[in-house]
């Protein structure tokens, strides 16, 4: 595997890719990898002869009372899970390299409608930071596809916009969330949690899926169900921020014929803010 820093000896690397017509697939991370970054190197190899993986802690989605400094970085064992992985190409550029200029002063990349609610809303600024970031990635790397996890669902739907609007000829790819064996969905974060959180953690996705359970079966009384789930999560000791139920690929309120649903939460949890989401194909009585 190739290791390189900068954004013209990347472009140079890809050319010979694109004017032989081999497909290449960019897997965008903030690094700290887990079985779930690899999951994406995995599924990428099945969309594309070669696969390029990004490690960049992006400053710019981070707002200024949050982790950037702390955020676990651990490049020289994630080099050696990605060289077993089947990545041919690392990109792993410095914040001067992709930030030249002045970063607060910098253009930037916003989903308006889609950014502004749920996690938006707590996060100011975190997806136009986070949009900027994949724009950039994409304009540098030019990629067939990209792919990230679901996860980080409401990150996967502006992405798929912004590349719809913005005409981006790069092929989206959402992968499924990689659990623990408890169900807590993998992420950098979890090793914030104390040994005591940890065996907590993963109520969230059990009150989620006991949430789905009850879509699944009919229910529609959303506000109720939301309600309730925010109160189990912070009888339990988590914090919630909100617990959502929307229309899976709008991001809007459902109505009562909705079947496509996603059921989305965020909990702080000592300090990591845990997110999880499961997706529900919901039974609805026929509208005649
Ligand atoms: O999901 C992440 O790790 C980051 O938000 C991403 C997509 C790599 C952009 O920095």
């Amino acid at each position: 595997m190739l290791t390189l820093q900068g954004i013209n000896e990347v472009r140079d690397y890809v050319k010979h890719w694109r004017i032989t017509g081999q497909r290449f697939a960019l897997v965008p991370t903030m690094g700290n990898l887990h079985a779930g970054h690899l999951r994406l190197v995995e599924y990428a190899r099945e969309f594309a002869e070669h696969v390029v993986v990004s490690i960049f802690v992006n400053p710019l989605q981070f707002g200024p009372n949050e982790d950037f400094k702390n955020y676990p970085r651990t490049f020289e064992a994630d080099k050696t899970k990605l060289i077993s992985s089947g990545t041919e190409l690392l990109f792993a550029p410095s914040v001067d390299e992709i930030y030249a200029s002045d970063r607060e002063r910098i253009t930037r990349v916003d989903v308006p409608e889609l950014s502004a609610i749920l996690d938006g809303k707590f996060r100011p600024g975190h997806f136009a930071g986070m949009a900027t970031i994949v724009t950039k990635l994409f304009n540098i790397v030019q990629p067939d596809v990209a792919l990230f996890g679901e996860k980080d669902y409401q990150q996967l739907q502006v992405i798929r916009r912004l590349v719809a609007d913005l005409s981006i000829p790069v092929e989206i790819i959402g992968v499924p969330t990689v659990r623990e064996a408890d169900g807590l969905a993998m992420s950098s974060r979890n090793q914030y949690l104390t040994a005591a959180e940890r065996a907590l953690a993963p109520q969230l996705f059990h009150t989620l899926d006991e949430l789905a359970q009850e879509l699944s079966n009919g229910r529609c009384d959303f506000q109720r169900l939301e309600s309730e789930a925010v109160r189990k999560l912070s009888t339990i000791g988590m914090r919630p921020d909100y617990v959502a139920i929307r229309e899976a690929s709008s991001l809007t309120a459902p109505d009562n014929a909705s079947n496509n649903l996603v059921v989305l939460a965020a909990a702080w949890l000592g300090k990591a803010r845990l997110i999880d989401n499961i997706h529900v194909h919901a039974k609805r009585a026929q509208v005649t």
